[in-house]
């Protein structure tokens, strides 16, 4: 309203805004970065202390402030007190829209220091959130009520700090104006902590009698209680080191982001060191080929630099032209990482729909993404105890322990030792959702031992033997739906043709190679895997092989494609209506299913996932099985 009378024009409001943001940028950017989590709920008044964070380091801007003192004196705080969390959790509900993992993360900073701190909701489902606003973290303030001292959920929150590997603890014992400041209190707190700290590998951690509400030990140190000789919160948070000095000196890793290729006379590899230090002339070694150069140079923002530390982003030149990609990792040649394929992990579950054993997920480590399975877990643990359970998959917030094989070999290290080379994500292939995150412990040694054996009469040979070219013709469908009939004629056809052919069908497998497994998703999983690996092993000996499985699930018929040469997997869908099926009931299956006495029927009560995109469907309430099986052979042999 105001430049309505003036002659500045009115866009200088956000000039000057601009210019603030970029004097203030200026003036911290040299100071170092802390981020911290805050575990504990509202109760603990966790809210309260992060509101009195950013009021007393001032980083509220006035007019939040402003809404802020109204509010407080609406909702009737007495006196001239703020009511902090009034602040925090207004910010919260902002930023809550369209975000499904909870966390939200705050800036602010000192004279000393910036900080972000994600606050993450402190019920127990949210597991996850704690997880993803963790995961980042160099320091973990874990709240206690001062009258109510070591709770559940503080083992809770304890035990994934210590799994998430934050190397700082501060243990804030808050609102001690609600027990008169009582060091006994306090002490007996910190006393009962520390056994339990010491039981799950918590060596250290800096305990700080505080009060959120009246801001006692939050700036400086409280008249409320003079007994306490160490360091106020804000002081200590500002005087944590947090330098990865500790990375620095480890041996050199970096990841490679992205291949920096402008013209032909420059290819960079950029990333972010993951540890320790590079200088040019050292010697590296790209995992996991294994192929050595040394760094020519070290590119960055400002010019060439002589030596570049864990922490830091760079772009690397290397001697010589040697392949590396994306995902590749650079190492120092002396020093490399292990590579493997198969690894034991801690995995935690953070997806409504619960883990699928046996199932391809993506797995992204590092800058690489890779197929990977997750095998039955070990056990499970319970976070609030810490006992071991044991159990057939993992529900969301759960966290076990398993194996998990990667479909190629990748460098790692173990996340107790480096976060970024250790640390990985699962995502659904079907809904691209993150549906865990995990952390390596250690390569299994069976990967490591066993071979690839070369042998001298390869599938070309086999095939050509046979004068054919291998496929595997993958029939798909409900029970009833035809399958087997049509995989029948199909064979008798080619095999009149000469073919060489192998039928493998569903009831026949389930009496020998797989009569170990029932109709639980992960049994059907499990079937079909290993029908993928006998049709690879036949396409191998130059076979054609026909296969008849309901196969439900997508997910494990791109499998099976994946692991099939280029156009060699022709997936046909037998798609015949359930009503259909089930009115013929050959088997009389259908009916026992419907009267309760055959569990998990596919269609009755366990899904069928039909294919997107077939090679073939085939509509058998409109054609004859001979006919489907001419349409098979005329794709197969145009
Ligand atoms: S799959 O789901 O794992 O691909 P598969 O094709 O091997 O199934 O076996 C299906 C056959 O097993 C059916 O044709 C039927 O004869 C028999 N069967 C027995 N119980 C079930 C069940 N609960 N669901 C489906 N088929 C069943």
């Amino acid at each position: 309203m105001q430049n309505m009378n003036s002659n500045e024009p009115i866009y200088q409001t956000e000039a000057l805004i601009a210019e603030d943001i970029h004097a203030y940028l200026e003036k911290h950017q040299h100071k170092t970065m802390l981020r911290f989590i805050t575990c504990g709920s509202v109760d603990d008044g966790k809210s309260t202390l992060i509101g009195r964070l950013l009021y007393d380091s001032k980083m509220i801007f006035e007019d939040q402030l402003a809404t802020l003192e109204a509010d407080s004196k609406r909702v009737g705080t007495q006196g001239q007190e703020i009511d902090f969390a009034l602040l925090v959790d207004g910010l919260a509900a902002e930023r809550e829209q369209g975000i499904t993992i909870d966390v939200a993360y705050r800036f602010f900073a000192t004279e000393k220091r910036k900080f972000i701190v994600a606050d993450t909701p402190g019920h127990e489902q949210y597991t996850r959130n704690m997880v993803t606003g963790a995961s980042t973290a160099d320091l973990a303030v874990i709240l206690i009520d001062a009258r109510k001292g070591v709770l559940t959920q503080t083992r809770r929150h304890s035990y994934l700090v210590k799994l998430l590997g934050i190397r700082h603890i501060v243990l804030a014992v808050n609102k001690m104006d609600l027990v008169d400041y009582d060091q006994a209190s306090f002490e007996r707190i910190v006393s009962d902590y520390r056994d339990f700290a010491q039981s799950i590998g918590i060596e250290a951690f800096t305990a700080i009698p505080i009060s959120g509400f009246k801001g006692d030990n939050i700036t400086a140190n409280s008249e409320n209680m003079p007994w306490y000789q160490g360091t106020a919160l804000l002081p200590h948070l500002e005087a944590v080191d947090v330098d990865a000095t500790a990375d620095q000196a480890k041996a050199f890793r970096m990841p490679v982001q992205w291949v920096n290729r402008p013209n032909l006379d420059f290819r960079g590899f950029s990333g972010l060191i993951a540890a320790g230090a590079v200088r040019p002339g050292d010697a590296i070694r790209v995992l996991p080929s294994g192929k050595t150069s040394t760094i020519a140079r070290i590119v960055a923002l400002g010019g060439d630099r002589d030596l570049a530390v864990a922490g830091e982003s760079v772009t690397l030149t290397l001697a010589d032209e040697i392949d590396c990609s994306r995902g590749q990792v650079l190492v120092a040649a002396q020093a490399p990482l292990e590579v493997a394929d198969q690894f034991e992990s801690t995995i935690v579950w953070m997806d409504e729909a619960e883990m699928v054993p046996g199932r391809a997920y993506w797995l992204k480590i590092g800058t690489q993404t890779v197929s990977a399975t997750v095998h039955a877990p070990k056990y499970e643990v319970n976070v609030n105890t810490q006992e071991h359970l044991a159990t057939k998959t993992l529900d969301l917030n759960a966290i076990g322990v398993a194996n998990v094989t990667t479909d190629r070999e990748i460098p790692f290290a173990a996340y107790a030792d480096n976060r970024d080379l250790g640390g990985f994500i699962l995502i659904d292939k079907m809904t691209n959702r993150t549906v865990a995150a995990g952390m390596i412990h250690f390569a299994l040694r069976r990967a490591q031992n066993i071979h690839w054996q070369a042998t001298d009469i390869g599938r070309e040979h086999h095939a050509g033997m046979k004068h054919q070219k291998p496929a595997v013709l993958w029939l798909t469908g409900l029970s009833g739906s035809g399958k087997s009939t049509i995989a029948n004629i199909v064979e008798k056809k080619l095999a009149r043709m000469n073919r060489h052919t192998f039928l493998l069908d569903g009831d026949n497998v389930r009496h020998g190679l797989n009569k170990d497994l029932g109709f639980t998703e992960a049994d059907r999983i499990e079937n079909i895997r290993r029908v993928g690996e006998v049709a690879k092993l036949m396409t191998d000996a130059g076979l054609i092989v026909i296969t008849a499985f309901i196969s439900p699930f997508r997910s494990e018929r791109d499998m099976v494609r994946s692991m099939m040469q280029p156009g060699e997997f022709v997936e046909v869908f037998v798609d015949t209506p359930l009503e259909t099926a089930e009115s013929r009931d050959v088997k009389g299956l259908y009916a026992k299913a419907r009267a309760g006495q055959l569990k998990n029927f596919t269609g009755i009560d366990s899904p069928y996932e039909a294919p997107d995109a077939p090679e073939l469907r085939i509509d058998t309430t409109a054609i004859s099985a001979e006919e489907a099986a001419d349409l098979i052979i005329a794709r197969l042999i145009p």
